[in-house]
């Protein structure tokens, strides 16, 4: 069920307030805005408000035999992926960036903020379906302005029929099958990236995939791969040799 609100802070804050208030909130539902007063990003960051894009939460219960819960970042992000392939099929080089960013080119389309209650993980997915903010910091792209048309009710069906299959798929035990469909829409191994790591600065290297626990990997110059648990990926060229 797709719940509608005109305008709202956070579709993210919304169900965590309701949950904080004891309302058990379903998987499979959805609330989402037209507009966001107060959208929530990544790492304290703000998230613009745009009118006709997507900017939608929902909810997933963890359960004890689960994978482990940030695995959860990477099956949104590809139900995301799908859902704007299912769209826009002609859409060329939208990719997903680990964690949950799907990017076209090197332009960010989509982000996702995952946030946990207690044993739930609210889902929070914006998507610029028709603007995109101008951000001094990075370079962000609308499927609009790529030629795609595609209305915020036909995205949210879209998804919310593709994010219920990939939960189910992931409570009943196919992350390791998800977890190969998310690295083939993947930015291409050898992509060189840097990572702010808070133990090590910013460290250069080769995206090297992700282990079995959704960890990001890195080789470095030296050859030597390091896992990165935590932080923001960019990109710093074009693909380097694969690996
Ligand atoms: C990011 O920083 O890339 C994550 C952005 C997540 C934005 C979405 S829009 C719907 C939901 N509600 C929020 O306040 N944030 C998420």
């Amino acid at each position: 069920m797709i719940e509608r609100l005109a305008e709202i802070p956070s579709t993210n804050g919304a169900l965590l307030a309701r949950l904080g208030g004891g309302e058990h909130v379903q998987e499979g539902r959805w609330l989402v805005a037209d507009r966001q007063s107060a959208g929530r990003g990544r790492a304290g960051r703000v998230w613009s408000d745009g009118f006709g894009n997507f900017m939608g939460s929902t909810v997933v219960h963890l359960r004890a035999s689960n994978p482990l819960p940030q695995t959860l970042a990477l099956v949104a992000g590809l139900a995301a992926h799908e859902s704007v392939m299912a769209l826009a099929p002609q859409l060329q080089d939208l990719r997903l960036k680990w964690p949950n960013d799907l990017l076209v080119g090197e332009t960010k389309l989509a982000g996702i903020l995952l946030e946990r209650q207690g044993d739930a993980v609210v889902v929070g997915i914006g998507v610029n379906l028709v603007q995109s903010p101008d951000l001094s910091d990075r370079a962000t792209a609308s499927l609009a302005a790529l030629g795609f048309t595609i209305t915020r009710d036909a995205f949210a069906a879209e998804l919310a029929a593709r994010f219920r299959d990939a939960a189910d798929r992931w409570h009943y035990g196919e992350w390791p099958l998800l977890r190969q469909q998310w690295l083939t829409r993947a930015l291409p191994t050898g992509t060189l990236v840097s990572v702010k790591d808070r133990d090590h600065g910013v460290i250069m290297g080769a995206f090297a995939g992700i282990d079995d626990d959704g960890v990001a990997l890195l080789r470095l110059a030296d050859g030597a791969v390091r896992a990165i648990h935590a932080g923001d990926i960019d990109m710093v060229g074009s693909h380097a040799s694969g690996d």
